[in-house]
């Protein structure tokens, strides 16, 4: 295996407040605040953008990442309710997701749109985190790898390699999110490493340095069985994310990959 650092994120989507961010983000310091300290594993929540100074003010120096779940591709102006890059760079976020199957949904956000968005993340030193992948019906027409490396080279065509490696891709299969459905580990590997040939079919020098994260019904009693895969990376979490208790297992098996790995 390569020695791709582990990476866990939990997506807070719309949820939390101060008080229970305060009790998640105390939480899992102490149960898992070592886990980082050892190296090895990096890990952080995507909170939303009223809570970036919070996480930023809790979280600075503690290892843990902070991060937005979406932001603009315009640098500033007339874009009512939008967040730019130079916004979240003003919180010292880590990364941001884009392209989440919820905003694709939702906003009709393009692949256009998304490829841009990725741009000026790149540009201001935040790590994107591109989320991709198929609906139940692509699936069941045999389309879901075909939807899937679609969505990557659409968003990443154009880039060089060095700003391949400075990105992550995360894998949500969209009947999984939310469902209590998980792909199950060997359906995920082979997504990912359909992946990875997408990614090695823009930069082969590089496809190997890149992280692919599962996301999709990720639970603590699942993770050691995703992330003993060779090419799953980590995992980007949403529900779970906001159980100390889950999240704090997914961690430990995110953990156990890099001990396996080496990088311990
Ligand atoms: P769940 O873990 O709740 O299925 O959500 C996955 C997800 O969408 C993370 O971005």
């Amino acid at each position: 295996m390569t020695a791709r650092q582990p990476l866990a994120l939990g997506n807070w989507k719309m949820n939390g407040d101060m008080v229970a961010n305060e009790q998640l983000m105390s939480g899992l310091l102490e149960s898992s605040a070592g886990l980082l300290s050892a190296g090895g594993l990096q890990a952080g929540f995507a909170v939303p953008a009223p809570y970036l100074f919070q996480a930023a003010v809790r979280l600075k120096g503690t290892g843990f990442l902070w991060g937005a779940q979406d932001c603009s591709d315009q640098p500033k102006g007339a874009f009512t309710g939008e967040v730019s890059t130079a916004m979240l760079q003003d919180f010292e976020v880590n990364f941001c997701l884009v392209g989440h199957s919820e905003r694709r949904a939702r906003h009709q956000e393009t692949d256009a749109q998304i490829a841009a968005k990725l741009q000026a993340l790149l540009s201001a030193n935040i790590l994107p985190v591109l989320c991709v992948g198929e609906s139940l019906a692509q699936r069941e027409a045999g389309q879901a790898a075909e939807v899937v490396c679609g969505q990557v080279k659409a968003a990443l065509k154009g880039l060089s390699a060095d700003q391949l490696t400075r990105l992550a891709v995360a894998y949500e299969p969209i009947w999984a999110i939310g469902t209590g459905k998980t792909a199950s580990a060997d359906d995920a590997q082979a997504m990912h490493a359909q992946i990875r040939g997408a990614l090695a079919g823009l930069h082969p020098q590089v496809a190997n340095q890149v992280r692919i994260l599962y996301g999709g019904s990720v639970k603590a009693s699942n993770s050691q069985e995703l992330f003993a895969q060779p090419d799953i990376d980590g995992g980007l979490v949403g529900g779970a994310s906001l159980d100390m208790a889950d999240m704090s297992g997914i961690l430990q098996a995110a953990h156990q990959r890099a001990g396996r790995l080496g990088l311990l």
